[in-house]
């Protein structure tokens, strides 16, 4: 008889097959020998049986059997048996060796030999084998069967105990990736040749049994990953063929079901599979449950919370599903930051600018909102969404003085740029804010603006800034150039003396030599030591009276005019912030509301903005509805009591209308001498026409007053006025007050007048 020897099931019914089982499995002693090349003999002892067997060159084995059935039928269970060991002996020797080159080249020629249908056969008989080199085989022509069972495959070699945990150990975890990877290049071959289904099949294997020992045996993960990575490479571009509705389908299932495991990793350089297919998950239904998938991900999956929220983030633009659990909202703020760092790092710009709607302006710290509108505009640039560019770029560059922003402002909207320098020049006084300052400096120098860029760096008096910047005025402003830094030097010289003095302006001099400014400046200097010589310095005049603003001084009010103004804006799409107090408190109503509108980019006309500020003092007038005398600050009457005692002469200065109204809550009004209110100055603090109004009052001279203020503003308008000024609340945000005190119940009319002299 005449077989091919690794094919033998095909030549022989199961019950012939099975009664030659029954022999092997009873034969338990036997020789088998190889006289000589390809020639075998077996000869079994228990039960007895002998069998010649030969192997030819085209890789068929025939056998002679000595008993009675084969001499008549040329066939006999003996002979089939003893080719059935002999095979087996054949596979354990090779198993035995490591592969060689040699045994490859066998193999290939056994292959070779065989047609399509008996390799079908052999397939389909050996799915269950348990060897690594038949399953290397399967790997390489399972797909062309019908119905190739990978999923038999892998869990074939894959070792497992009788409990079927995985055993996996770092020399059998070898011939997994082995088989794993024959098994892609197959898939990559197919999909070469546009077989799409038959690619599938293999990747839903792979992926799945992938998946799976990465999660069971997490000590191998890394090495799995190198195979994980290329099936989700294949898988992704699987998907970007045009695949029909079933296969779609079947894809959907996959990602689905594997994302959903509990353990599912997202492999850093692939994209998740949710992603790959999601240009076909159309209906809505699909598309709810995906979107309800990653929701719950994010909720549940604490390692990859990030990642989950970027794609409900990204899912909700589009598709337009707005998520309504509170969990994934409060997710989605939490990391909101993060996932619009994470989207810019993709690249996703759309989803940015999406994501940016939902950013809550007062969750987060100031820092964290300047990097994800940094984000935002980013992304717009990216789209070329100039409109959008332009608000971020203004929103940076006015609440956060970003440089960067304003420079690109200046590229888009050349206007907005140059309002910005209007509006931080007017917020914020010179050396008060040093971002503030260098955004000005900066601005001015671009926009060449020289005469202010000259101004500010005069009113800083910062020598190093001037220095950065005096090349762009040395022609245009010399004189005025020279002025500044004679001014420097003669201060310098009278408060230190010469030689410190020589020490500290020993890089001025070198650098007016530079820039070829020394001799103009060395002229001014002997002009000004003529000037002084023998003059006198200013003296303290005597102090004759006090001027109290009010909101924040003598009663509590201030918090409920920012609490007004954040009512007000809130029903106007915006959130302020603590530090637009300091820009509101001591301005007037109309100039508060102007502030607010130019900080978050609203924009009103005339008539608008007076019934906003209309409403804004409905909804002040009511919170103060109830005051009492008993809301005067601490210390607030006495003050004022010993003020009159101490024979001075009182005045109200304050920027509120209804000021009047306040002081008779406060059954204070008769305690004045003269009471000057919002109806009274047609100009705003640091205005000083408020309290030089008061001074005239009162029928003194500026310079007999002190105002006692609780704004910035106040302090400079007082200033200003030619009065002295104490300052209320913090030392920082009052540092141009001659002196600050926490509250008036801190000192007394007679300290403070010791104080200023
Ligand atoms: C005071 C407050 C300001 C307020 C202004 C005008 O100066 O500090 O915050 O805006 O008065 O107040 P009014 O009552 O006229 O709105
Ligand atoms: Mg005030």
């Amino acid at each position: 008889m005449k077989v091919v020897l690794f094919d033998i099931e095909s030549h022989f019914t199961p019950a012939v097959m099975e009664e030659a089982m029954d022999l092997v499995r009873e034969t338990n002693e036997y020789d088998l020998t190889q006289p000589e090349e390809g020639f075998y003999h077996f000869i079994s002892r228990q039960p007895d049986y002998h069998v010649e067997m030969a192997f030819k060159s085209d890789g068929t084995v025939s056998a002679k059997c000595q008993c009675t059935v084969f001499k008549r039928t040329r066939q006999c269970k003996h002979a089939l048996a003893a080719l059935l060991m002999l095979r087996d002996h054949i596979l354990r020797s090779r198993r035995a060796k490591s592969k060689s080159k040699h045994e490859n080249l066998l193999l290939d020629d056994v292959l070779k030999k065989m047609t399509v249908t008996e390799l079908r056969n052999f397939i389909s008989t050996h799915a269950q084998s348990h060897s690594a080199f038949r399953a290397e085989i399967l790997a390489n022509y399972l797909h062309l069967i019908k119905k190739p069972d990978y999923h038999h495959l892998l869990l074939d070699m894959t070792p497992m105990d009788k409990f079927g945990t995985i055993k996996l150990n770092r020399n059998n975890l070898k011939t997994v990736r082995n088989i794993i990877g024959t098994l892609l290049r197959q898939a990559q071959q197919l999909l070469k040749e546009k077989a799409l289904s038959e690619t599938f099949q293999i990747l839903e294997a792979t992926l799945h049994h992938l998946y799976r020992l990465s999660i069971k045996v997490p000590q191998f993960q890394e090495q799995l990953y190198t195979e994980l990575r290329l099936a989700l490479r294949i898988f992704d571009t699987l998907c970007h063929q045009s695949m029909a509705p079933r296969l779609q389908h079947s894809a959907f299932v996959l990602a689905m079901d594997i994302s959903g495991r509990e353990g599912y990793t997202f492999l850093k350089g692939t994209k998740p599979l949710l992603l790959s297919i999601e240009p076909f998950i159309l209906e809505e239904k699909s598309r709810l449950a995906a979107f309800q998938l990653a929701e719950k991900k994010a909720i549940l999956d604490s390692r990859q919370q990030l990642s989950w929220a970027s794609i409900v983030m990204r899912w909700m633009r589009l598709w337009d599903i707005r998520s309504t659990g509170k969990p994934v909202k409060a997710v989605l703020n939490r990391l909101m930051p993060d996932i619009l760092q994470e989207l810019s790092r993709q690249g996703d710009h759309e989803d940015v600018i999406y994501s940016l709607h939902f950013v809550q302006t007062d969750t987060y710290p100031k820092t964290i909102l300047k990097g994800m509108l940094q984000a935002g505009l980013r992304a717009a640039r990216q789209t070329g969404d100039r409109a959008l560019v332009s608000r971020l770029a203004y929103q940076l560059s006015l609440s956060y003085l970003d440089t960067d922003a304003w420079d690109i402002l200046l590229e888009t909207d050349h206007e907005s740029a140059q309002r910005i320098l209007k509006v931080v020049k007017e917020y914020y006084a010179p050396a008060t804010d040093e971002v503030a300052d260098q955004l000005l400096l900066r601005g001015w120098s671009a926009t060449g603006d020289k005469d202010e860029l000259l101004g500010r760096l005069n009113a800083i008096g910062d020598m190093n800034l001037l220095i950065r910047f005096d090349d762009q005025l040395k022609t245009s402003h010399r004189t005025q150039l020279e002025d500044v830094y004679a001014t420097h030097i003669y201060a310098t010289r009278e408060a230190y003396g010469g030689v410190i003095a020589r020490q500290k302006l020993s890089n001025i001099f070198g650098h007016l030599k530079s820039i070829d400014l020394s001799a103009g400046v060395a002229e001014k200097l002997k002009l000004m030591d003529k000037k002084n010589k023998g003059g006198t310095g200013p003296q303290a005049a005597d102090i004759r009276g006090f001027v109290f603003d009010l909101d924040g001084v003598i009663v509590d009010t201030a918090v409920h005019h920012f609490q007004s103004w954040k009512i007000i804006l809130k029903e106007l799409g915006a959130d302020i912030t603590e530090e637009d107090d300091h820009h509101t408190r001591g301005a007037s109503r109309m100039e508060s509301l102007e502030y607010l509108l130019t900080r978050y980019g609203i924009k009103l006309t005339h008539e608008e903005k007076e019934m906003w500020a209309a409403k804004k003092n409905e909804v002040y007038l009511e919170a103060i509805e109830q005051i009492t005398p008993r809301d005067l600050l601490p210390g607030a009457l006495a003050f004022l009591i010993d003020t009159r005692k101490a024979g001075l002469k009182l005045a109200l200065g304050s920027a509120s209308k209804n000021a009047r109204g306040v002081l008779k809550k406060l059954a204070i009004e008769d305690r004045f001498d003269a009471i000057l209110d919002g109806n009274d100055a047609k100009e705003s603090k640091p205005n000083p026409e408020i309290f030089t109004k008061a001074c005239e009052a009162l029928q003194l001279d500026p310079a007999e007053v002190v105002v006692f203020e609780d704004a910035a503003k106040g302090v400079q308008a007082a200033l200003a006025a030619g009065c002295h000024a104490v300052g209320l609340g913090d030392p920082m945000a009052l540092k141009e007050a001659d002196i600050v005190i926490s509250g008036l119940d801190q000192s007394t009319p007679t300290l403070i007048i010791e104080q200023l002299s």
